[in-house]
Order: C-alpha cells, then structure tokens, then sequence
C-alpha cells in the first residue's frame, strides 16, 4: 500500500494557544454488502468500477486508515469534510460510523452523501433533503449546520454540497459570529474565487464552485449550469462570509486538488487534494 501524503499548513486566526487538526476530504468509499445488493442488485458492479476509478477500494481505506492513525497518534481531532462514501448503502453507512467513532471527529456532508447511484437520478434539492433522513442517523454533527468550539476556536461545519447555501444558515453563521469566537467555516464545496475558478475549468466544462458569476454559469452545459448556479440566498450569504470579521479561514474539499488561496477579503481559503488520491492535511490554527 502506498504511504499517505500528509500537508503542514499553518493559518494564522490570533488565538492564544495553537489548535491543531488533521483535515480529509472526499475519501469516495465503494462498499456494498449483501443486503445492498439484494436492495439493487446493480450496486456491487457499481461499488467494484467506481471504486477501481478511485484507485482501487483496498488503497483508498488504506489511506483513510493512515489518516485515523496519524489523528489518533497526534492526538488531534479529524475533520472531514465530505465525500467519505461515494453513494448510499449499509455497508458505506457501517464503515462511516465506524470512522468517525474510532477518532475524535467533525463532518461536513459532501454531495455524494446524498447519492444513491453515481448518474442515475437528477441530484436537485428535494433529493438531498429526502437522503438526508437517512444519512443523518449516522453522523453526530446536525449536517444541515453545526459548530464547536475547540481551544478558543469556532469550527462552524455547513452543507454547501449542491452548491447553495440557505437563508437559515446566514442566520446561525450570523449568531455563531455573534458568540465572538474566531470561526473556521468548514464545508464541501469551496468559495468560487477567480484563480480557483480558472484552474478547474481547464480541464472540466464547470468550476463545481459555490457562488460562480452569471457571466460565467451560463457558458456551463444546460445540466451543469441549472445544478450550480447560484441563487439570492447563495449569493447573499457569500457577501456576507466575505464582510463578516470573525471568519478567519475557509476549509473545503470537493474539488480534488491542493489550492490555498486568499479570498477577495484576505482570508485565506484551503482546499485538501482527496482522500482517495492520497491526501491529507495538517492544519495548525494559531
Ligand atoms: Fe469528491
Ligand atoms: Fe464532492
């Protein structure tokens, strides 16, 4: 198995003793056991060719179980931030609760948290609040919106991944931002900022960004562009993380690529490279 890589990055909040933590992202698990495959007997072909498009199953949970050793030998807690599973099954759901119990964690869901099929259904709102009901029991963080507070840090978690955000969480961002702590918002898809914007359109049709121009969504494909462009609320709610002062740093994941980058206020935003691909990301909040 080969060894995992593991990022150092400092971010500098102004605490006074620092907090660290070992960020993961889009592990993509493929797993579906017998009761899975008497549900929908396509799922184990399923579970076998995405997983072998990842990197294989067995390195991937090498990896994340690299990743489990290094928190729990350091003693820092794990924050991942989506995308653990690549669709919904008991087995994925087993192995899930099985990870964020052994270690001490904080998630934020991804969009493939709501999957029941890669390709098989349009992925719009109604489908996530309808997967929700059944991804939920297996995560103590509320996936909707959460917060903790770690060492005089506000690690604020939310759920970005069908590239909206909602009135609602505004409004508990703005009472988080309310308690005075530093916030570290931590969420699946990142903040669209321009360079990022351009480096992932190099090689796909979509930025799969939260927050896009019009001027750029509407050269986006038909499906892509009704899937992420963003509404009043987004919009709204990333003016307002932009001119809030106690957000101190983004986290996210999603994209599968290593980019740090300020956003057009200053703080800085983190993207950890996935799971799956071997990533992992130390962060030290100081
Ligand atoms: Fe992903
Ligand atoms: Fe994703």
């Amino acid at each position: 198995m080969k060894e995992l890589n593991i990022l150092k990055t400092t971010l500098n909040v102004g605490l006074d003793a620092p907090v660290r933590l070992l960020h993961v992202t889009d592990s993509h698990i493929c797993l579906a056991n017998d009761s899975d495959a008497a549900r929908d007997p396509e799922l184990p072909g399923h579970a076998l060719s995405r997983g072998n498009a990842f990197g294989g199953e067995e390195q991937v949970e090498s990896y994340l179980t690299q990743a489990l050793e290094y928190a729990k030998k350091e003693n820092i807690p794990l924050l991942h931030t989506g995308d653990l599973y690549d669709f919904l099954s008991e087995a994925n759901f087993a192995y899930m609760e099985q990870t964020l119990s052994s270690v001490d964690s904080i998630y934020a869901a991804g969009n493939h948290d709501f999957c029941h099929f890669v390709g098989r259904a349009i992925e719009d709102y109604p489908y996530k609040w309808e997967n929700l009901r059944l991804v939920q029991p297996h995560v103590k963080q509320n996936l909707y919106f959460d917060s903790r507070i770690v060492g005089g840090l506000n690690i604020v978690t939310l759920d970005d991944g069908y590239y909206l955000f909602s009135k609602g969480q505004e409004e508990m961002l703005r009472a988080e931002a309310a308690k005075g702590y530093p916030i570290l918002l931590c969420m699946h898809v990142p903040l669209y900022t321009p360079l990022l914007a351009e480096k992932i359109l190099e090689k796909n049709p979509c930025a799969y960004l939260v927050g896009v121009p019009r001027e750029m969504y509407t050269k986006y494909p038909n499906d892509r562009r009704l899937q992420q462009n963003p509404d009043r609320a987004t919009l709204e709610m990333m003016d307002y993380i932009l001119s809030e002062p106690m957000i101190k740093g983004v986290i996210a994941g999603h994209v599968h690529l290593n980019f740090e980058e300020p956003l057009s206020n200053g703080v800085m935003q983190i993207c950890t490279h996935a799971g799956y691909a071997g990533y992992a990301r130390e962060i030290t909040i100081v």
